[in-house]
């Protein structure tokens, strides 16, 4: 267990008060002169220690306080200024949060749906449909979007299916039951102007060379969680998870792709927005 500075402090400060009652007492109980200038030496010196305790005393308070990072900060205050959530998004990313299923930040959500209302996609292809917060962030964003979201677990496509039909835009989105190399396989010629990929992170770098040629010219792959949490760009190790590997292998193929010209923003937990150049 760790403990904060403050409680070594306090653990401190108690070992220091200790010596400094023992050499006090063993000042005023000594027969011998040498012992007594012995303890009276220890005394002052623990003393001494006091002091300086006392004046690291805020530091280490401060030390003590959670910190929040700029980042955070930042994101609090840019959100403070945005628009609130619709109930319905509002009511899904709690729902989300409390049964942890992952979900697109908000931050990052605010600028999916940014890129979908400027490009007006007719055609928008989702791996990862989760309870279908970022598909319904998509769908209000452009109502003249259809949307294929890709959930092989049955129980949250039964969920987002039901989110769907309550925010009315049902019939504009099919949710296909089945795993994303396998759906984007069998997709033949069928184009689309977006692509969202947010499904399983070892397999990023799978998706985008498969549903590429399902990309129209001009349109857009989108990638959720290309920093991981600040694991993309820590020192790689033999250690790290395959979730990992996987994230860091779609950058690099992202970033350097000769059909794509393309970002990575450190938005939320990193978004990466690609134009298919032909
Ligand atoms: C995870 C997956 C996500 O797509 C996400 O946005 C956050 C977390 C996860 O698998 O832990
Ligand atoms: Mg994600």
């Amino acid at each position: 267990m760790t403990r904060t500075p403050r409680e070594n402090f306090h653990d401190l400060s108690n070992a220091v008060g200790g010596i400094l009652v023992g050499a006090e007492l063993g000042e005023r109980r000594s027969k011998a002169d040498d012992d007594r200038a012995t303890f009276a030496t220890l005394a002052s010196g623990a003393r001494r220690a006091a002091e300086l305790m006392a004046a690291l005393r805020p530091a280490i308070a401060a030390a003590s306080e959670p910190v929040q990072s700029d980042v955070a900060r930042d994101d609090a205050y840019i959100e403070s200024l945005s628009s609130k959530l619709s109930p319905l998004l509002q009511r899904t990313k709690v729902e989300c949060e409390r049964d942890s299923i992952p979900l697109l930040d908000v931050a990052s959500a605010r600028l999916l749906a940014l890129l979908v209302s400027l490009a007006k996609p007719r055609d928008i292809l989702e791996l990862g449909t989760a309870n279908g917060y970022s598909a319904l962030w998509m769908a209000q964003a452009f109502d003249g979007a259809s949307i294929v979201t890709v959930e092989p677990d049955n129980g949250r496509a039964v969920t987002a299916r039901a989110l769907f039909a309550e925010a009315g835009v049902a019939e504009r989105i099919e949710i296909v039951e089945r795993p994303a190399l396998a759906v984007i396989a069998d997709l033949g010629d069928r184009r689309f102007d977006i692509v969202f990929i947010d499904a399983v992170k070892t397999e990023y770098a799978d998706y985008l060379e498969a549903v590429l040629p399902n990309v129209r010219t001009g349109g857009l792959v989108v990638a959720d969680n290309l920093v991981w949490s600040h694991r993309a760009s820590t020192v790689p190790s033999n250690d790290d998870d395959p979730a990992t590997v996987g994230i860091r292998r779609f950058n690099a193929r992202f970033l350097s792709h000769p059909s794509l010209r393309a970002v990575i923003l450190p938005v939320g937990d990193g978004i990466g927005v690609g134009v298919k150049t032909g």
